[in-house]
């Protein structure tokens, strides 16, 4: 029902290398679609920071989602894919010029503004080029949001956003000047999010919001809540498709939207991150004095995930089926974080067999470094590999 690997055909590529099964990155985007078509007001942008993988980006525009990006690179690359700009929704609290000149030169749909002097900056460079750039404000709707601290960002403390009691004035401010149009509100409170509660306070917060402005007389047309949708890390073979049903209908049901207004997402991590496992090779089966140890030839070079949140992928040997033993499964780099599981049953394992982590979809090849002077790992899709 999950992810589908053929080892046969992995024979002879290069390890480590990201694999991704394109059925279930469809499946996984009907699901979405078959969601969001019962609304003809909301959008999908996919948060391309999650894969950024060229053959991956083709099959999300043929779904025909848009896009949220982060980066000049990110839009460069999106649009590389066949994306159109008008689809792409541009957030990050530290924009550069130049990134802000490729968005106008390129009309994307809107950017998402973090602070006045990024409004000021973005007013500027657009009136040198005689544009009026489209913006909307990111809120920090300070709700917390119950997943890893590393990936909440919707507090206070955060650095991201405009902070609530502020969102009047830079409104007012924006609306006084002549290369932005004010369109509408950006929010985002974390990653991996399953409690759908963390959803509805998040829709409860918008509304109490546009109550506010509509008492000042400011009308929105654009409502983005973000993404943050969470996967199954733990048992991805038998929950491929995350819960876009309650996802949306958290949303359906509590966010009080306004006529004419459209309402946007931005999911990544739900699209793409079952669709892909990273693939290695054993090098060694050590015998430590306590414990026995699987050293495969992927590092947190390629998945670091694991090491920078104590994030857990599922592992599996693709290559025995002997009865089962007790493994450390851990990579080649020099520092003790370089370890994907530790006492996890496998297959009796050997030197050549090739194990498989799970959920590798998102922040997974798009996070690889060259740390140690490694290769980057390659991206196959099923279709390649057949
Ligand atoms: N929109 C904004 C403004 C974001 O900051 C993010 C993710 C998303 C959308 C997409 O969130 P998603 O649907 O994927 O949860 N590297 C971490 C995750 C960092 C997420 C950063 N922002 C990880 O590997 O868990």
């Amino acid at each position: 029902m999950g992810i589908e690997m053929n080892v046969e055909r992995f024979a002879n590529v290069r390890t480590p290398f990201y694999y991704y099964d394109t059925n279930i990155l469809r499946q996984t985007l009907d699901a979405i679609n078959a969601e969001t078509k019962k609304h003809d007001n909301y959008f999908v942008h996919y948060a391309v920071k999650a894969n950024a993988n060229l053959k991956v980006l083709q099959v999300i525009n043929e779904a025909g989602l848009g896009i949220d990006c982060v980066s000049g690179g990110e839009i460069e690359q999106v649009l590389k894919a066949g994306f159109p700009a008008n689809k792409i929704v541009f957030a990050g609290v530290g924009k550069s010029d130049w990134e802000i000149e490729l968005g106008l030169d390129k009309d994307i749909f809107c950017f998402n503004v973090e602070s006045i002097p990024e409004l000021e900056v973005i007013n500027e460079i657009a009136a040198s080029k005689g544009k009026v750039a489209t913006i909307c404000f990111r809120i920090n709707p300070n709700v917390g949001a119950h997943t890893h601290a590393h990936i909440t960002t919707g507090l206070a403390e955060n650095k991201f956003g405009i902070a609530m009691e502020d969102m009047e004035k830079v409104i007012r401010l924006a609306q006084g000047m002549k290369n932005v149009q004010f369109k509408g509100l950006h929010f985002h409170i974390g990653s991996q999010i399953l409690q759908m509660d963390d959803f509805i306070a998040l829709a409860n917060r918008v509304n109490e919001l546009q109550d506010r402005l509509e008492e000042q007389g400011i009308q929105m047309e654009i409502i983005n809540v973000g993404g943050g949708l969470g996967v199954d890390y733990e048992d991805p073979q038998g929950n491929p498709i995350p819960n876009f049903k309650d996802y949306f209908a958290v949303y359906e049901k509590y966010l009080k939207v306004r006529p004419r207004q459209t309402v946007h997402f931005e999911l990544g991590r739900a699209v793409v991150a079952q669709c892909g496992a990273l693939i290695t090779k054993v090098n060694y089966v050590k015998q430590g004095s306590v414990k026995q140890f699987a050293i495969v030839d992927a590092g947190f070079t390629d998945l670091i995930r694991p090491a920078l949140y104590d994030a857990h992928h599922r592992i599996i040997n693709l290559s025995s089926n002997e009865a089962e033993e007790t493994y450390d499964v851990v990579g080649p780099i020099c520092e003790s974080s370089d370890t994907f599981d530790k006492g996890i049953l496998l297959p009796k394992t050997h030197r050549g067999d090739l194990l498989a982590l799970l959920s590798a979809g998102a922040y997974g090849e798009i996070m690889a470094s060259s740390y140690n002077c490694r290769r980057l790992p390659d991206g196959y899709t099923s279709e390649e590999l057949n």
